[in-house]
């Protein structure tokens, strides 16, 4: 597929990479590029040969948050009428697949929301994350109050979310990681981003339980026997991914 605002390749086998690509914007998340973002987020989710998906932007800007100038003129009717944002949560609610960003520059705003919304970030020495909406006279709209809050703790969130300040990254990327998950089965990878992410919800006799039923359904799948065969015999799982 070809788009405006984003660029797709498969940078490493089994690994869908998708990069912002709005650079006289900083990566600026306006609707038109959200809207290409979740239909290549969709294809490689549906595509067998892809095991992980990282989303990255450039090296001075990851995204600078949703486009300023896009939502300066919005009404409060409109905003809710077209529920403005909800195409957003695509990412969270049905990609299946694991999903990596990798953070160099700013990631501000929808950016660091964006980035908050994978299930792994990593980030480059330059990684500047930041909720400034209270700048701009509102507050993050695309989960930052809540995955902010789920990854550094109350405290600090109501911190960082009403003084709008930035905070560093740590490390550099670290892009073995999405072909190592890429490497592992398919039906065992989509498994246990599931039961991880049910941690979130469930409570902990409920999540347990969750668990140890789809650790059952495992016990159907082809990967099971080919992973387990290799071992007690030596060998490399060569993976069907069924
Ligand atoms: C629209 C943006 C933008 C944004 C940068 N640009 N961020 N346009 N929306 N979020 C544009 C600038 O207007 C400018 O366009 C060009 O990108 C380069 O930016 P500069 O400001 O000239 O670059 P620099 O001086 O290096 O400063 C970088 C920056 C600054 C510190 C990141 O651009 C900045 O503060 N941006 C806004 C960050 C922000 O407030 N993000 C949160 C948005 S609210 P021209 O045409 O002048 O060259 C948000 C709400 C989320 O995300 C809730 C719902 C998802």
């Amino acid at each position: 597929a070809s788009y405006e605002h984003i660029l797709t390749s498969s940078a490493k086998p089994g690994v869908g990479l998708i990069t912002l690509n709005r650079p006289k914007a900083l990566n600026a998340l306006c609707s038109p590029l959200f809207t290409e973002l979740n239909d290549a987020l969709s294809k490689y989710d549906a595509d067998k040969d892809i095991g992980a998906i990282v989303i990255t932007g450039s090296e001075k800007a990851f995204a600078a948050g949703a486009d300023i100038k896009e939502m300066a003129p919005l009404t409060f009717s409109s905003a809710y009428t077209n529920n403005f944002i909800a195409p957003w949560s695509h990412l969270a609610n049905n990609i299946r697949t694991p999903t990596i960003a990798a953070v160099s520059g700013y990631a501000l705003g929808g950016g660091c929301e964006l980035a908050l919304m994978c299930d792994i970030i990593y980030c480059s020495s330059t990684a500047t994350f930041g909720q400034p909406e209270i700048k701009l006279g509102v507050i993050p709209g695309a989960g930052g109050s809540q995955r902010l809050t789920n990854a550094v703790g109350k405290s600090k969130a109501m911190e960082l979310i009403l003084t709008g300040k930035n905070f560093s990254g740590k490390e550099a990327g670290e892009w073995g990681v999405a072909a190592e998950i890429a490497g592992y089965s398919r039906v065992a990878t989509v498994a246990a981003k599931e039961v991880v992410n049910k941690s979130q919800e469930l409570s902990l006799r409920e999540g347990v339980e969750y668990e140890r039923r789809l650790f059952h359904g495992l016990f159907g799948s082809q990967d099971q026997k080919i992973g387990m065969t290799a071992f007690a015999e030596k060998k490399k799982p060569e993976w069907s991914h069924e």
